[in-house]
């Protein structure tokens, strides 16, 4: 057993060499950490490096000074035990739910009838028993990204990095995937780092929001979010102890929302 956090970012920075030559710094010395069983939500103004940093975690890039430590080593390549859900939906259109599902346990070397197997359990915990042999497009857009979270579940993530992943979907129904997510989450243990431009959103889902800096992203503020759990977010929303917090951040959130806004109004 490994004690302390499971993720860890020390002063990392990473740039980016851009087309026209420049150096573009995407990230500058952040640092963070996460531990197991904790859901941090991380916020902060569109293009600021949100999605970088979790690029670092999963080893996708490197970074350019500082280090990222996953379970206390540092990342090289992409460590063991991460699920990664994207904005857009990372399903195969040429596979049914059951298979789509099926294909992490299958790529890890379960056979096709014990990923299968699998995959029926989760196909139901997601809600979609009666849809397994449907083709993605033949789904609602919340029906695919229950197919994408029961995709990224099955694996049994001991890391869930989420990348905006309900942004694309109505109120509605992205307040029953935040549910189902909370749901799905409580009880295994696994670190969540969630990046979204929705404070509602982080508020209503972490343990911890952390608002990220106007471009390079660099940790502003943290907050704890007290709120209890098991929660419904749309209840959990009304209260006002929620109100209260989501004040607070906003407060340090609006300064960066506007700082990015003012630069891309010079910029155009
Ligand atoms: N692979 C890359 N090569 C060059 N530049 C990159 C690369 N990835 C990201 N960038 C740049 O780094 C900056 C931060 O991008 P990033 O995608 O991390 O922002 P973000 O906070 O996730 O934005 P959004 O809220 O719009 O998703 C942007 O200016 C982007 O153009
Ligand atoms: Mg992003």
């Amino acid at each position: 057993m490994t004690t302390g956090p499971v993720i860890e970012l020390r002063a990392a920075t990473k740039r980016f060499r851009g087309a026209t030559g420049g150096v573009h710094t995407a990230v500058r010395e952040l640092t963070l950490s996460v531990q197991p069983g904790e859901f941090v939500a991380v916020v902060g103004p569109t293009g600021c490096g949100k999605s970088t940093t979790l690029s670092l975690v999963s080893g996708l890039e490197p970074p350019s000074s500082g280090i990222a430590l996953v379970r206390g080593e540092p990342v090289l390549g992409i460590p063991e035990g991460i699920g990664y859900m994207f904005q857009n939906d990372a399903v195969q259109p040429w596979r049914s739910v059951l298979d789509n599902v099926a294909a992490g346990p299958r790529y890890r070397g379960a056979s096709k009838a014990k990923a299968r197997e699998k995959a029926r359990v989760w196909v139901e915990k997601v809600g979609l028993a009666k849809f397994a042999g449907y083709y993605p497009h033949q789904l609602s857009g919340g029906m695919r990204k229950r197919v994408a979270l029961a995709a990224t579940l099955v694996n049994e993530p001991s890391i869930l990095l989420m990348d905006e992943p309900f942004s694309a979907l109505d109120v509605q129904t992205r307040a029953l995937m935040q549910d189902e997510l909370l749901r799905l989450w409580s009880g295994t243990n696994a670190a969540v780092v969630f990046v979204t431009h929705d404070l509602d959103e982080a508020i209503a889902l972490a343990d911890k929001v952390i608002v990220m800096t106007a471009s390079p992203a660099t940790v502003k503020s943290t907050f704890d979010v007290h709120l209890p759990r098991p929660r419904l977010v749309e209840e959990i929303r009304m209260t006002p102890e929620f109100q209260s917090v989501y004040r607070e951040i906003w407060e340090s959130l609006r300064e960066e929302v506007d700082k990015a806004r003012e630069r891309s109004v010079v910029a155009s």
